[in-house]
């Protein structure tokens, strides 16, 4: 019976999901958890008008982000190793220049408007979830990465960053640090290697994320939850909410120094 080839290769597409399966043929055992890492303080306090899973183009416009188009994809997965359906990945991070989009960041003016720096993703009946955005590039106090929400059941059920395998700053990055073993260090790295086939250089990183506990069953979908901050769960890194009192730039604490603080004493 000829092609059996699914939909769940809508990421082959891109030529890259050969190594797909690393992580689901497992079963049985347990899979080690995706350790948690520091939401830090620049979660949108803004979220734009576009929240799509592509954020390299902001609703319409024609004109892409600055950055290194990356095709970033992975699954969700309990520590048995079953995929989980129906959860919401939310990513976030700086823009080509080191900016986030946040009004906090000092770096804010000059934020690359075609950037859309946050993104959403419901994952797939196969746990899949798909971004394209760039590489992420290093500020000052951090080596590069994307941060990461995982809700389900509209709880946050994972906060976590995800590095570029290899990178010479991440062992000088005390959020890194902040893993406990090199075993968890490595579960939040992945390659952000060339697509052989593409003309323009663009670039896949695979990034599966294994939750904790196995969530109850719910199979309604309630949305995204808030974040740490606003929850108030998080270290609450900022001075003032947004609207509010938005005053000078007065209290905010330097730039990295934010993420580091809390998270680990280095
Ligand atoms: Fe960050």
């Amino acid at each position: 019976m000829g092609h059996v080839v699914n939909r769940r290769s809508f990421l082959r597409a891109a030529g890259f999901a050969a190594a797909a399966m690393q992580v689901t043929g497992v079963l049985a055992e347990e899979l080690m958890r995706t350790p948690a890492l520091t939401e830090g303080p620049f979660y949108p306090d803004k979220l734009p008008l576009d929240t799509d899973n592509d954020l390299l183009v902001v609703n319409n416009s024609l004109t892409p982000a600055i950055g290194e188009i990356t095709h970033l994809s992975g699954k969700l997965l309990s520590a048995s190793g079953e995929p989980i359906r129906n959860a919401f990945i939310e990513i976030w991070q700086v823009d080509g220049n080191g900016a986030y989009l946040h009004s906090g960041d000092s770096q804010h003016a000059k934020y690359d408007q075609n950037f859309q720096g946050y993104g959403r993703f419901l994952t797939a009946s196969d746990g899949s979830y798909y971004f394209r955005t760039i590489k992420p590039v290093p500020y000052p106090g951090r080596t590069p990465h994307i941060h990461f929400g995982v809700s389900l059941g509209g709880k946050r059920v994972l906060t976590t960053q995800l590095l570029i395998k290899g990178h010479p700053q991440n062992e000088r990055d005390g959020v890194f640090r902040s893993a406990k073993s090199e075993a968890e260090k490595n579960l939040l790295l992945a390659d952000f290697a060339k697509i052989p086939d593409s003309p323009i250089g663009e670039l896949a990183a695979r990034f599966d994320m294994v939750l904790g506990k196995t969530p109850e069953d719910d199979h309604s979908i309630h949305g995204i939850a808030k974040s740490e901050r606003e929850s108030g769960g998080g270290r609450g890194g900022f001075g003032g909410p947004p609207g509010g009192g938005s005053g000078g730039p007065g209290g905010r604490p330097p730039r990295g120094e934010s993420e580091k603080r809390g998270s680990t004493e280095r």
